[in-house]
């Protein structure tokens, strides 16, 4: 794939891309470099998975997209759909929930941080947006319990609704559910799928795991490591929302069996 022309602001020069890595390369001090050349686009409304071995640089790459880590060359551009600098939200494999908060406390932490920004005109407003996603991730039930008294599954949905509830134009996920059993993994995927489908969300998805890179995006990203370097993108070529059929569908397996043959 081709990375898109830049203009001199560095702003991505097509207004349908909500991001654009261009040639992104990284190599911390003196180690082995750790990503060459990565060029990835992703479209407004676009949700792209990134799959690859372990170490092959996917953490880092978000962080470069995030603006956690500087890239040794190349460069990230990122554009909100109104043209201002997007806010990026990021959801980690390990939920990150303050323990002394509710549920409904966590999600709402990360906006009453930024009260200031202007993502909710009044508290009200934001009460508001913040008890619509906790019906959107199933956990209106659980708003008032504290995290260590809701299971892993749970907690990464408190994760995710907490990094909707800044209204991200991009929605950045690294392996987050990684660390799930395969059930919950499977049922979180459905409804993952019909989240990002309610809210629209733009968004890269990092995973290890090639069903749900298939399963969730409209595109995916195929890495190689040593150094980290994009392999290919692949089209999923099937509509959204995907359905639990989907999920055990022969096309699906087809392409994932296409990804594997890539991966080893
Ligand atoms: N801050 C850092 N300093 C030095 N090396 C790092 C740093 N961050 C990541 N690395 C190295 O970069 C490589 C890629 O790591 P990472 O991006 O976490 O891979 P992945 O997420 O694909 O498993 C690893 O070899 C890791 O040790
Ligand atoms: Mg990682």
């Amino acid at each position: 794939m081709t990375s898109p022309m830049l203009d001199r602001q560095g702003a991505p020069a097509a207004p349908h891309l909500a991001l654009a890595a261009d040639r992104v390369s990284e190599q911390f001090g003196a180690g082995a470099p750790v990503l060459e050349n990565v060029s990835l686009t992703v479209e407004h409304g676009e949700f792209v998975a990134i799959v690859g071995p372990s170490g092959c640089g996917k953490t880092t790459l978000l962080r470069i997209i995030q603006g956690l880590e500087a890239a040794t060359s190349g460069a990230v551009t990122t554009r909100s759909r109104t043209g201002e600098a997007p806010r990026m939200s990021y959801v980690f494999q390990r939920a990150s929930l303050l323990p002394w908060y509710t549920v409904r406390d966590n999600v709402a932490f990360g906006v009453t941080l930024r009260a200031g920004n202007g993502i909710y005109g009044s508290k009200r407003e934001r009460d508001n947006a913040v008890a619509d996603l906790l019906a959107l991730t199933g956990l209106t039930k659980y708003a008032d319990f504290y995290p260590d008294q809701i299971s892993g599954g749970m907690q990464q949905r408190v994760n995710v609704a907490r990094a909707l509830a800044v209204r991200p134009d991009v929605l950045l996920l690294d392996e987050p559910l990684s660390a799930l059993d395969a059930l919950t993994r499977e049922r979180l995927q459905i409804d993952v799928a019909r989240i990002l489908e309610q809210v629209g969300t733009t968004g890269i998805l990092v995973t290890h795991d090639i069903r749900e890179a298939v399963f969730l995006s409209d595109r995916i990203a195929v890495m190689a490591a040593h150094p980290g370097r994009t392999r290919a993108i692949v089209d999923v070529d099937f509509p959204r929302p995907r359905t639990p059929e989907f999920q055990h569908s022969t096309e699906l397996a087809q392409l994932e069996r296409g990804i594997w043959e890539m991966l080893h």
